[in-house]
């Protein structure tokens, strides 16, 4: 099979990429990434030594660069991550969350269209269905539940949500959606909030909590979810979506004085500062559909995933001190400056 990834630099991608080669070898894998603040293609440096791994640095909202991409690779499956993706930073500019995460993704689509793209998985999240209270832990987000974006980054996916779904009615694009929950784990750009409370902690600098930190997140390790999209593309059904969670809701302030635990460092460097304006308060996944379909279950527990992941960012000091210094962008011109 080949496999087109976009977003391939970042967090998720870099981690599907990874457990694609290990899972199955035998497939090809093209990477189609943009290369912006929170790509860095030092995550896939084991990759691109592999001849048979293709990277194209590329626009995903440049319809002729798309096009002719996909034209040229041809690939069976397009798994598609890149987006803008980080809530505050839609807060501060969304328009540009609505040119990546909307045009971006159509102009994939259209793409996908042209060349008979056997199956475009869009990586959704959970954020699309708005958020739940904290006094009714009975209710989950299921499938069909109507879109409630709260947002620009939420509506926005939930815009591109809409387009690969009539994309699918319209044009008969075989597609799928998977809508997960946070994800941790290795590679995580350090402005989210468990990598930022380490790189903080580590330097002994305060640990920002928005609001009282009482919002609850349900934390998925990164393989879980990259061995769900995996599922998905090769059995799951054209046109469903999936939700895709850990069942392991937990408060923001939990999460941090338990880094801080880890770290042996004092519970004094919580600072409680002004929070997110929209704040969502509560998300929880019902993750029974795939599970009954496709037999998909979190395989890492949230103690060993965050202990592996607090050591990842101990033993791998230079790949997040490089984006605090902003070194990491000079990487690609290293890379490909004088190829
Ligand atoms: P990330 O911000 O770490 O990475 C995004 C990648 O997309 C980067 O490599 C960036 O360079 C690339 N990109 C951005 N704009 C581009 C453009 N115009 N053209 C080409 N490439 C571009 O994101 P992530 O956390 O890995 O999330 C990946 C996907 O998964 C996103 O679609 C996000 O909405 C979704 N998601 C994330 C989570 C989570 O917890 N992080 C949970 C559910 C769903
Ligand atoms: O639910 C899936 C979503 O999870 C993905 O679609 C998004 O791409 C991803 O960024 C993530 O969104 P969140 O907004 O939930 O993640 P973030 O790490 O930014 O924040 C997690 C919680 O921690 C949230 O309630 C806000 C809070 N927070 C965050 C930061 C960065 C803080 O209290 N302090 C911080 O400094």
């Amino acid at each position: 099979m080949k496999i087109l990834v976009t977003g391939g630099a970042g967090f998720i991608g870099a981690n599907f990429i990874k457990y694609e080669r290990k899972a199955h070898p035998q497939d090809e894998l093209i990477c189609v990434d943009e290369l912006t603040y929170c790509g860095n293609l030092e995550s896939l440096e084991e990759e691109l030594k592999d001849p048979a791994f293709k990277f194209f640095k590329a626009d995903i909202c440049d319809a002729g660069e798309v096009e002719r991409i996909v034209g040229e690779t041809r690939p069976d499956v397009i798994v598609h991550f890149a987006a803008e993706s980080h809530v505050d930073r839609s807060i501060e500019d969304p328009q540009i969350f609505v040119r990546t995460n909307i045009i971006g993704t159509q102009n994939l689509l259209e793409a996908a269209r042209k060349f008979d793209v056997a199956r475009f998985h869009q990586v959704g999240t959970d954020e699309v269905y708005g958020d739940l209270p904290l006094d009714r832990p009975d209710l989950f987000f299921t499938e069909d539940l109507p879109l409630k974006p709260s947002s620009p980054y939420s509506a926005s996916k939930a815009g591109a949500d809409f387009l690969v779904l009539a994309y699918h009615r319209t044009f008969g694009v075989n597609v799928s959606i998977s809508r997960c929950s946070n994800n941790y784990g290795p590679y995580q750009f350090p402005e989210k909030m468990i990598p930022l409370m380490i790189a903080n902690a580590l330097a002994d600098k305060p640990l920002p909590v928005y609001g009282e930190g009482i919002n609850v997140r349900d934390w998925l390790y990164v393989d879980d979810h990259c061995r769900a999209i995996d599922m998905i593309i090769r059995n799951g059904a054209d046109g469903c979506v999936y939700n895709v969670g850990g069942h392991n809701e937990m408060r923001n302030i939990d999460i941090v004085k338990l880094i801080l635990k880890e770290l042996d460092k004092p519970e004094s460097l919580i600072t409680f500062v002004t929070d997110r304006k929209g704040h969502d308060m509560r998300y929880a996944i019902d993750s029974s559909k795939i599970t009954g379909e496709l037999g998909w279950k979190p395989e890492t527990m949230f103690k060993d995933g965050i202990r592996s992941t607090i050591r990842w960012y101990l033993d791998n000091r230079s790949w997040w001190e490089k984006i605090i210094t902003g070194e990491y962008k000079d990487y690609y011109e290293r890379m490909y400056g004088n190829r």
